[in-house]
Parts: C-alpha cells; sequence; structure tokens
C-alpha cells in the first residue's frame, strides 16, 4: 500500500476546489478540537501531569534528531508493513489506548467509531478497560483488522481474569498491561475543575457489563448506579510488584505486552517474566511530571529487549515522528491525542483522516530520503540537531 498517494488524493481534489475537511497538521487540528470539545473533556484529553513540562517534553524530544537523506537510492517503492505477533499489519502504527475515547465522539460512542476506523484502515486500536460501549461491541467493529485489549488490572483478581477472558472470546489479539496508572497522576487541568469523568460514571462499562463485578454489587448498576461506581474505585488500581507477573501471565495464552516500561532493568525482568511485548511510555506526561521523554528512553528499552518486539507511544503528532522512532528501534508507534482530536471533528472519517496523513508523511518521507524499508531506518539514519 502507497501511503503517500494520499497526497495525491487531496491534490486533484484540489483542481475540483475541495479541500480536505479537516487539517493536515497537528497544531491545526489541535486547535480545531480545543473549540470543539466541551471544556471538560479538552482538559481531560490535552491536560497532562503537573506543569505538563514532561509532556512537552516528549513532542520537544523529537526536534533532537534529524534523518540524514540519501540519494540515487530510488526509494519508490516503500515497504511499511510489519509481522507482530505472527500478525501482518500494514503499518508499524497502533492507536494507543485511550479511556474516554468513547467521550471524544459527538455521539458519545468514540469507543465504536475508534474500531471501525482500524476497520478501515487495518490499523490496529488498542481498546482501553475504560470504554463507553462493552469490549464485545467494539471487537465486532474491527473487520479483519487484529485488536487489542488494555487492561488496567483490578485489586480483584477473579474481575482481571473475567476480563481477560472476555476480551479472548471477543476476539482481541493481544493483552496489553498498562502498569503507570493505579494511581492517577496530579493532573492540575483536570483538578482546579474538580472533574474526573469515570466517578461520575463515565466509561465503566466493562465493569457494569462484567459478571464477575455484578456478582459483587447487592443491587445491579441500573439499579444503583451510586453504589457501582464506589466498588468501581475500591477495585480499579492495583499496585502490582514483580510478585505478580507470573499470575499475569497465567491469565492468557495470547501474546502479553506491558505498558509503561522505561528502564532497561524493567525491561529485562519482563522479558524474563515471559511477556511477549514491552510498550515504552510514559503515557504521555499525564502520570508524572518531572520525568525524561519517552523517546530518550527507547534505545536503551529497544537494547535490553533483545529482539522482543518494543511498542511505542508518547508524543508522536506527525509522521517525521513515527520514523525517528521507528528509526530508534522502535517496533510499531502509537499514536495518542492526535486521533482522539481528529474523533472529534470528523467521527470515523476524522480518524481516518489523522491516520492516513501520518502514514502518508512518514511514507513520503521514507521516499524523499531514499529509505525503502523499514529495515534502512536504523539509529546510524538519523544525527542529533543542535
Ligand atoms: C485522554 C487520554 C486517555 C488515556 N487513557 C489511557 C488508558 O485508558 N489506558 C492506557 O494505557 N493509556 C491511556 N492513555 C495514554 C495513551 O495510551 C498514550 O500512552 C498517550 O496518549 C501517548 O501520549 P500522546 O498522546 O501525547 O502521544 C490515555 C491518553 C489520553 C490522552
Amino acid at each position: 500500500m502507497a501511503f503517500g498517494d494520499f497526497q495525491n488524493e487531496i491534490y486533484f481534489n484540489g483542481l475540483r476546489g475541495v479541500v480536505p475537511a479537516l487539517p493536515v497538521s497537528f497544531t491545526d487540528l489541535e486547535e480545531r478540537a480545543r473549540a470543539a470539545m466541551p471544556p471538560s473533556v479538552w482538559s481531560y484529553v490535552a491536560g497532562g501531569a503537573g506543569d505538563e513540562r514532561t509532556q512537552r517534553a516528549n513532542v520537544t524530544a523529537f526536534d533532537h534528531w534529524g534523518l540524514i537523506p540519501r540519494m540515487f537510492v530510488g526509494a519508490a517503492q516503500r515497504e511499511l508493513s510489519i509481522d507482530l505477533f505472527g500478525m501482518t499489519l500494514p503499518a508499524p502504527v497502533f492507536m494507543a489506548p485511550i479511556g474516554v475515547i468513547g467521550l471524544c465522539a459527538q455521539d458519545g460512542h468514540g469507543d465504536l467509531a475508534t474500531a471501525r476506523a482500524a476497520a478501515r484502515t487495518g490499523i490496529p486500536m488498542v481498546a482501553s478497560t475504560l470504554m463507553v460501549d462493552p469490549l464485545e461491541d467494539v471487537a465486532a467493529e474491527f473487520g479483519d483488522t487484529p485488536g487489542f485489549f488494555q487492561l488496567y488490572t483490578p485489586t480483584d483478581r477473579d474481575l482481571a481474569a473475567s476480563l481477560v477472558e472476555r476480551a479472548e472470546r471477543a476476539g482481541y489479539k493481544g493483552i496489553v498491561v498498562t502498569l503507570d496508572t493505579w494511581v492517577t497522576g496530579w493532573r492540575p487541568r483536570d483538578l482546579s475543575t474538580g472533574n474526573f469523568p469515570q466517578l461520575r460514571g463515565h466509561c465503566l462499562a466493562n465493569y457494569f457489563t462484567d459478571p464477575v463485578f455484578r456478582a459483587s454489587l447487592a443491587q445491579s448498576p441500573e439499579q444503583d448506579p451510586q453504589s457501582a461506581i464506589l466498588k468501581w474505585i475500591q477495585v480499579f488500581g492495583n499496585p502490582l510488584t514483580w510478585e505478580d507477573l507470573p499470575w499475569l501471565r497465567s491469565l492468557t495464552k495470547l501474546p502479553l505486552i506491558v505498558k509503561g516500561i522505561c528502564h532497561p532493568d524493567d525491561v529485562r525482568r519482563a522479558r524474563d517474566g515471559g511477556v511477549d511485548g514491552i510498550y515504552c511510555s510514559n503515557h504521555g506526561g499525564r502520570q508524572a511530571n518531572g520525568g525524561i521523554p519517552a523517546l530518550d528512553m527507547l534505545p536503551d528499552v529497544v537494547a535490553a529487549a533483545e529482539g522482543l518486539p518494543v511498542l511505542f507511544d508518547s508524543g508522536i503528532r506527525s509522521g517525521a515522528d513515527i520514523i525517528k522512532a521507528l528509526a530508534l528501534g522502535a517496533t510499531a508507534v502509537g499514536i495518542g491525542r492526535p486521533y482522539a482530536y481528529g474523533l472529534n471533528l470528523g467521527g470515523t472519517d476524522g480518524i481516518v483522516h489523522v491516520l492516513r496523513s501520518l502514514l502518508a508523511e512518514a511514507d513520503l518521507i521514507m521516499a524523499v530520503d531514499g529509505y525503502p524499508t523499514l529495515k534502512d531506518l536504523t539509529p546510524q539514519s538519523l544525527r542529533p540537531v543542535s
């Protein structure tokens, strides 16, 4: 697939006086979304931990690297497909899990819209535990595109097992366990408005439809939503330790990927514990301020992974960013906030537009700079930018 052809489509439409309905640059997209989103949703999505220095650093870290152009390569065809956990994906890109993506859609069903975008593009969705619609309904929209389920491990082990079992039964192809969010980080934007969507009962469909969760309640969530929310607060966050890894591993035969790993020692230990993939991320700077850009930690993570697939996110805003993360060793790169903005502005079409724009830019950079395959993109292809 030639992702760069998207630009021909845009220019030919331009001949008929038709311009893209949504911006092709992240800055314009973000600006449009800021104006369009309800303030509480905007601050929840756009905001991060503390004064958001880590969040900004995630983005600016990409400015410190530049790709060296190579000529006489004739990179007329580029190959961006990858093999991940035995599946072939059209591009080394996926949609990172976003709890509340449901609320980002104007019809309030953004998980379904995201799954439909995955079906249309072949770009997998990593679906968050925190969904507006149950995980089964979301999986039903994936079409032929593999989907992944992101688990926030509850304190109740039976509930954790039930969620994983349901994900397996619904056809998810991997379980991503997020490790950095058993407690919510200090988020001044949300704190200043006292806004935490889940406490208002949002995005808890996977809990409220779960037989184990329901069995733990005196009355059903439909009869007594307040008590169900209180129960959710009690079970949501499990401060896992390495002692829990064998149990997590035992929950599924699907590929197990651990998200939030940034230290090479943690990579080695997770690898020894039998995980199938490492997901290097600092949660987009939403969880802890005062940190290091995720991109700066990627090379050490890749080295310690010793060939295990390394998924990466935090700060990807352009096709150029995708290329740099791949050159630094990521197997696949996660898009976060940009697709949430596309969803808000244009539903499924909006997400498809954002993904196609990112992939077109990445593909055209590989064409212009003479890197026809992903194998050609290595740390040696990059130089520090002063
Ligand atoms: C609004 C929002 C909600 C998120 N919810 C989740 C979640 O439910 N589970 C998870 O593992 N990560 C979650 N993340 C983190 C993303 O998966 C990803 O790590 C992050 O968005 C990457 O940073 P970026 O968007 O700045 O590129 C969320 C991010 C945002 C912006």
